[in-house]
């Protein structure tokens, strides 16, 4: 994988993204946490609800209580990715994520304790903060890794943020299960245990170094950020890198920090905005969170008679295809990676349609139908999964790149939200036929990827952005959209 320029691997890179992605694990973890104990966190409602109103809780409002329970994960999502400019720029990278991990621990008290409490609004309220810590992850852990990995390897450790994700995922299908913690005396562990990465990312993060471009180019102290890019790279000589990141500088001096406002204000940055927020829905939209807030739900519907552990084996595939991605993107590039990666999915939605839709007919399509659901998860990890997510701070240079990521970010968790909410009621319309709409969406971003994505492999971000001015200053609108095509922008 790590092939073409300067690029060992040094302890002290691997240490920080290793402890900077501790916060995507997080976001993952709490993403999968709430699928399996469903039915036993629903009958402490019930049982809290009875021994204060001395009555059943009623069905309609569990299941409100429920889609609450799962949906305010997303709409503090929604507040801390917007929030990302306010820490970043005043704290810098690595203290912004040491700083939120109070947030963590405020959740995992106030989930961990809700059954002695008994209080579901205290598990309501976890999810909501955990939510908010996930949303500033989301912006602060792929910000942190773009702005300290070399060129050469951007993509390939930008993608961890997305393994990150997925090993939480995974670890919390697991830790789910009946015999280990989804049971009616362990789950406000299962909940509470964010506590545990949260304490080692708060050891590790101390030894990590703030990221050089924010010393270099936001401090101006420039020795810091040399003594901090010797030890990452593992040379003395880091002249190239700091030489690059003055030029950025440069640029940034006509620029200054940029608002979100005059992001969208400034004609310079239409480009890329829309490339990164469509880029961020096309991973939203593709109904990947359809998948992974119910599956168990969805293979029973495809007469899977063991659902959680299809749900497990979804987990798995989605873990092993995000290592497979993290070892071609270097090679193969992010636009092309992408394009395979929807064109699969729609390809595979159809199928899964077609399965679900001959289920009652032929019960032995259900094996079909596991199967369309594994290969739409392992299309999504080789590109629409990690890409959208590091790209955002690739398109975008030191001025604007907090603010462009807060609107990406913002972007991601309302489609995110969007689904959550909106999937069960759609399916209820629509039957077996609601992964058509997903197919319909994935080729309309198949579309608009392969006429505006430029590829962004190997080049410095001070060479991004440059393409993107350039493109500007010398071509009109009508060519700007050919030239993203053969992704010369
Ligand atoms: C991406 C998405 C997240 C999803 C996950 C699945 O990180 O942002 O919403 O749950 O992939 O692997």
């Amino acid at each position: 994988i790590f092939k073409g320029g300067p690029c060992t691997v040094t302890t002290q890179l691997m240490l920080a993204v290793g402890t900077a992605v501790i916060g995507s694990l997080q976001f993952g973890y709490n993403t999968g946490v709430i699928n399996a104990p469903q039915t036993i966190i629903e009958s402490f409602y019930n049982e809290t609800w009875f021994n204060r109103y001395s009555e059943y809780i009623p069905a309609s409002s569990l299941t409100t209580l429920w889609a609450l329970s799962v949906a305010i994960f997303s709409v503090g999502g929604i507040f801390g990715s917007f929030s990302v400019g306010l820490f970043v720029n005043r704290l810098g990278r690595r203290n912004s994520m040491l700083i939120v991990n109070v947030l963590a621990f405020i959740a995992a008290t106030l989930m961990g304790f809700s059954k002695l409490a008994a209080s579901w609004e205290m598990l309501i309220i976890g999810r909501l903060v955990v939510g908010v810590y996930s949303g500033l992850s989301t912006g602060f852990v792929p910000m942190y890794i773009g702005e300290i990995a070399p060129t050469s390897l951007r993509g390939a450790l930008g993608t961890l943020h997305q393994l990150g994700i997925v090993i939480g995922i995974l670890m919390a299908q697991v830790f789910g299960i009946d015999n280990i913690m989804g049971t009616p005396s362990m789950w406000p562990f299962l909940l509470g245990f964010i506590f545990i990465p949260a304490l080692i990312q708060c050891t590790l993060l101390p030894f990590c170094p703030e990221s050089p471009r924010f010393l270099l180019i936001n401090q101006n102290e420039e020795n810091k950020a040399k003594s901090v890019l010797k030890k990452l790279r593992g040379t003395d000589d880091v002249s190239a890198d700091i030489q690059e990141m003055k030029e950025e500088s440069r640029q940034m001096m006509r620029e200054k920090k940029v608002t979100i406002l005059e992001l969208f204000r400034s004609p310079l940055y239409r480009q890329p905005l829309l490339i990164a927020v469509m880029l961020q829905l096309s991973q939203q939209l593709s109904g990947i969170n359809a998948v992974f807030y119910y599956s168990t739900s969805i293979f029973k519907k495809a007469g899977v008679t063991q659902p959680v552990y299809a749900t497990i084996g979804a987990g798995v595939v989605n873990t092993l295809f995000t290592v497979v991605s993290l070892f071609v993107v270097e090679r193969a590039g992010r636009r092309s990676l992408h394009l395979l990666g929807l064109l699969g999915m729609a390809v595979s939605a159809f199928c899964m349609t077609v399965s679900m839709a001959l289920t009652d007919r032929f019960p032995g399509v259900s094996y079909i139908s596991i199967m369309a659901i594994f290969i739409f998860v392992a299309f999504f990890e080789i590109g629409p999964g990690p890409i959208p997510w590091f790209i955002v701070a690739e398109l975008f240079s030191q001025g604007p790149r907090p603010s462009a990521i807060a609107v990406a970010g913002f972007s991601n968790w309302t489609a995110n939200f969007i689904i959550g909410m909106g999937f069960q009621y759609v399916e209820q319309l629509t039957g077996p036929y609601v992964f058509i709409i997903f197919t319909i969406l994935l080729l309309m971003f198949l579309v608009f990827t392969y006429f505006k994505v430029p590829e962004t492999k190997g080049r410095t971000f001070d060479e991004i952005s440059a393409g993107f001015r350039s493109a500007r200053e010398k071509y009109s609108p009508d060519q700007l959209n050919v030239l993203g095509a053969d992704s010369q922008l």
